[in-house]
């Protein structure tokens, strides 16, 4: 079944949708992103997404082309047309085709950003049997640039980092930098030792997870501890618990790194646990 897709204003079916070959999106990955989660049909911190969509684009000099209201309508517009019920709504704003390829940015004026979105139906999101099983992962060198906290659509290396996980045998690849984990392919690293749960503080270095916001804060709710600080693979090799968050995947146990395996090698308790209030609470607030 085609999908309904948004581009620059329209609901058109997905194979009708068009971008310019001048866009600098696909010429120059000059363009941000974000991906939202569904669950029963509601959007999962749409806010948190809204706000971290303004900051990419302020960080970028880029013109923010659509306001928040008209972006939530878009969001709840295709998840009702594409009657998603669990899934994933993703947006992506470029700064637009000028007329000709050139490394200067276009005239804001002269050139409309580029407005996309499209769902991703994902039946059983929340109910992953990966989450029951864990993760595998493995470490690799992050070679990405020095913005992280951008969210924007330069993917090559973590789709390589994936590509690398895949060939050994692994789910995905924690990154490191000199000497310690910085995050995931696509999501927010953590280890549990003790009861601490330590993850990296924010910063450059790390795309600043809105599921991490959210975790942290329920994690602190329920009186756990949280140390914001740098872990390396030595350390989260000898931890108890390992896990990821992200907007894909919630809360996501990692139970093997580097072919090492954290305690008897299955999901311990506290990322189980994150997982569940995780859901909990987000379907509460979803709107
Ligand atoms: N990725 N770190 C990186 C590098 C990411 O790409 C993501 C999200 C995260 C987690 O952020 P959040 O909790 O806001 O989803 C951390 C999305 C899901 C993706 O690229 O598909």
């Amino acid at each position: 079944m085609s999908r309904t897709v948004y581009v620059n204003g329209a609901y058109l079916p997905e194979h009708e949708a068009t971008v310019s070959i001048f866009d600098r999106g696909f010429l120059m990955a000059d363009g941000v992103y974000e991906v939202t989660s569904v669950l029963d049909g509601k959007l999962i911190d749409f806010d948190g997404h809204a706000v971290r969509l303004e900051r990419s684009l302020n960080e970028l000099d880029m013109r923010t082309p659509i306001d928040k209201d008209d972006l939530l309508e878009v969001h709840r517009e295709l998840v009702k047309r594409n009657g998603i019920e669990e899934g994933l709504v993703y947006l992506q704003i470029t700064r637009g085709a000028p007329a000709d390829r050139d490394f200067a940015f276009p005239d804001p004026d002269a050139t409309e950003p580029t407005v996309v979105l499209f769902t991703q139906n994902k039946p059983g999101l929340a109910a992953s049997p990966a989450a029951q099983k864990g993760m595998k992962v493995i470490s690799i060198e992050d070679i990405r640039w020095g913005r992280r906290d951008i969210k924007t659509v330069q993917l090559l290396y973590p789709s390589m980092g994936k590509m690398m996980a895949k060939k050994a045998g692994a789910d995905d690849a924690w990154m490191v930098q000199d000497g310690h984990v910085t995050e995931g392919t696509s999501n927010n690293a953590y280890i549990v030792k003790g009861n601490k749960i330590i993850t990296r503080p924010r910063s450059n270095d790390i795309l600043h997870g809105i599921t991490r916001a959210a975790v942290l804060r329920f994690a602190e709710e329920a009186q756990m501890i949280v140390e914001e600080r740098l872990f390396t693979i030595e350390e989260a090799k000898e931890a108890d618990e390992a896990f990821i968050t992200s907007a894909s995947t919630f809360v996501m146990p990692v139970v093997e790194i580097d072919g090492v395996a954290l305690g008897d090698g299955t999901p311990g308790k506290v990322a189980p646990r994150l997982r569940e209030i995780y859901l909990d609470e987000s379907r509460k607030a979803a709107i």
